[in-house]
């Protein structure tokens, strides 16, 4: 049987986040460093988790930015402290990334292990014991790789080896990303607001509502 596919935004903003979870389709919600300091360059990081924490529900990843296993450890447990059960710690794929990724583990802490590029680095951090593991298809795709066999590639071993690490796809571009992704196996989408909002939009659904109404408005009048 396969897993339950769901949606996350790729964000920090509150408001954005607020009003899209008023639709019903998200689960969750990636941040990452870039995306904070480019949002909000000002933000306290633990006021805006708990803002995002406050306007959504399910999985919220919050990066790691030190730069040693002590430091990472604890930093993971502060911001696990913020919320336990929906705080997941984004851990950077690396050598030292795999450490944390398996101290992580034995604490029981839920992880999202970030800035892969390819179904080997994925599968490694599946057999440490990642939560999620996160695929970049912008930017694989940036080298001029197809992202869809490393999407698929990396499905195929989790659940042949019966891994239970669920594959999100990030670093969407296109609408068209999106279709791919979860064509070749993805099981959470994370995607950023405007993409999100393409996904609605279809100018054929615009113009059969906007007849539907006019028809209705205009109803018993004499042409
Ligand atoms: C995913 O979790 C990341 O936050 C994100 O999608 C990175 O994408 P970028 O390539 O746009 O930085």
């Amino acid at each position: 049987m396969r897993a339950r596919m769901a949606i996350f935004i790729d964000s920090s903003d509150p408001e954005e986040i607020k009003e899209l979870f008023s639709w019903g389709c998200l689960s969750g919600v990636t941040t990452n460093p870039l995306i904070i300091a480019k949002e909000a360059p000002d933000a306290d990081l633990a006021e805006r988790i708990h803002q995002v924490l406050d306007v959504s529900w399910g999985d919220v990843s919050v990066e790691l930015t030190t730069e040693t296993v002590d430091e990472m450890i604890e930093e993971s447990e502060h911001y696990v402290g913020w919320d336990p059960k929906r705080i997941v710690i984004k851990v950077p794929f690396s050598e030292m990334g795999l450490k944390v990724l398996h101290q992580l583990t034995k604490k029981g802490i839920k992880t999202n292990v970030t800035c892969l590029m390819a179904m080997n680095q994925a599968y490694l951090a599946a057999l440490s014991g990642a939560t999620y593991v996160s695929i970049f298809s912008g930017r694989v795709q940036d080298m001029g790789y197809d992202v869809r066999p490393v999407i698929a590639s990396t499905r195929d071993v989790l659940d042949r080896e019966g891994l239970p690490a669920k594959i999100i796809v990030g670093s969407m571009r296109h609408l068209m990303d999106v279709n791919e992704a979860l064509d070749a196996g993805a099981h959470v989408p994370t995607i950023t607001p405007p993409i999100l909002r393409k996904m609605v939009w279809n100018p054929r659904t615009e113009s059969t509502i906007l007849e539907f109404n006019t028809a209705w408005r205009n109803r018993g009048k004499k042409k």
